[in-house]
């Protein structure tokens, strides 16, 4: 096994050999643009983590890996237009560089672009990749549109935004780990499990996310911070906030939620004021840290040896605890 920089590493070269500009360029710019503005890349390292782990050569997924991250990142370019989102990796988004209607056919082009990459495997391993692939894409797709449902839903509970979440990314986290198994030629029940703790640790990755897109620094954070408050996106934070408030201050919450100002900014420190004062900010630490404990308790389950475990473990305690 190599370190996880290193897996980083070779995926980028890779990734930076078979994602270049051709014609026509605004609809293949977007896409070499987007691609290259870094990230964690925390899929594909998961894929390659994954195919090694379960004994196979990390070359052989660098396919899987990189269809994932294509995928993901077409999601964003499409995810940043519904979201109004100005910046991406400290960058502009796709959106505001080019125009929507750019957005749109890149991020459709990427789509199919990383279908295509499954073509490479060959037949039984193409089924099942492609599979899991349709399923996980799908999935992604409703928990999208029950995330902007959500913005003008009266009523959301606790319940349903984890099942948003689930499926808007938390799928995605676990089939990423599920393709590496399936590369690896992996047991039936090793791909299920495998599965589940990257469904777990997807929940406790998007929860992190909507904290850090409230308590973020803006400087190292990459994204627009308070998109969410702006956006009037019912999050963990803002449900439990209204679970925990005292009457008044949960009314004015839900006040706050139904008007859009021109200028934000006050709307945003006093909503972040009152997800620390209702408690609501540290039991969404609390939370993640949960579901992240859930993982890994999945993790103990695997049947793997050991020291691979622990890469996966410190995997996991370090996406908890990033800050970007
Ligand atoms: C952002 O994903 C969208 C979510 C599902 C939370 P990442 O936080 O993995 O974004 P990058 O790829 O590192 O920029
Ligand atoms: C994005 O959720 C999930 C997908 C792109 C499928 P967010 O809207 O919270 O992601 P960011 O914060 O813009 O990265
Ligand atoms: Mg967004
Ligand atoms: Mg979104
Ligand atoms: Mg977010």
């Amino acid at each position: 096994m190599l370190s996880v920089d290193r897996y980083r590493e070779e995926f980028e070269e890779y990734l930076s050999r078979k994602v270049v500009k051709k014609e026509p360029a605004n609809l293949y710019e977007p896409m070499v643009y987007i691609l290259g503005l870094g990230g964690k890349r925390v899929r594909p390292v998961l894929v390659l983590l994954a195919a090694e782990i379960f004994g196979s050569d990390y070359k052989k997924a660098l396919d899987a890996a990189l269809a994932i991250e294509v995928f993901h990142n077409f999601s964003l370019v499409h995810d940043d237009i519904m979201d109004d989102a100005p910046l991406r990796r400290g960058e502009q988004t796709v959106h505001e560089r080019w125009d929507i209607n750019t957005g749109i056919l890149s991020g459709d082009a990427m789509l199919i672009k990383a279908y295509q990459l499954f073509e490479n495997y060959p037949g039984e391993t193409f089924r099942h990749l492609a599979e899991l692939f349709s399923k996980t894409a799908i999935e992604v797709c409703e928990g999208q549109q029950y995330d902007i449902d959500f913005e003008s839903r009266e009523k959301v509970t606790i319940e349903q935004y984890l099942k948003m979440i689930e499926y808007k990314t938390a799928v995605l986290v676990g089939a990423s780990l599920k393709m590496g198994a399936i590369v690896a030629n992996a047991s039936e029940e090793n791909c299920n499990r495998i599965y589940e703790f990257g469904r777990l640790l997807g929940i406790a990755f998007q929860l992190q996310d909507d904290y850090l897109d409230a308590f973020g620094n803006p400087d190292s954070f990459g994204k627009q911070v308070g998109g969410d408050i702006i956006e009037n996106k019912k999050t963990f934070l803002y449900l439990t906030s209204l679970e925990e408030a005292a009457l008044g201050e949960a009314n004015q919450l839900e006040d706050l939620y139904s008007i859009n100002p021109p200028d934000p900014t006050a709307k945003i420190e006093t909503v972040k004021g009152l997800f620390e004062s209702s408690g609501a900010a540290e039991l969404t630490r609390q939370e993640i840290k949960k579901y992240t404990q859930k993982a890994f308790a999945v993790l103990d389950e695997l049947q793997i040896e050991q020291d691979r475990k622990e890469i996966l473990y410190n995997f996991g305690k370090g996406l908890m605890n990033r800050q970007v």
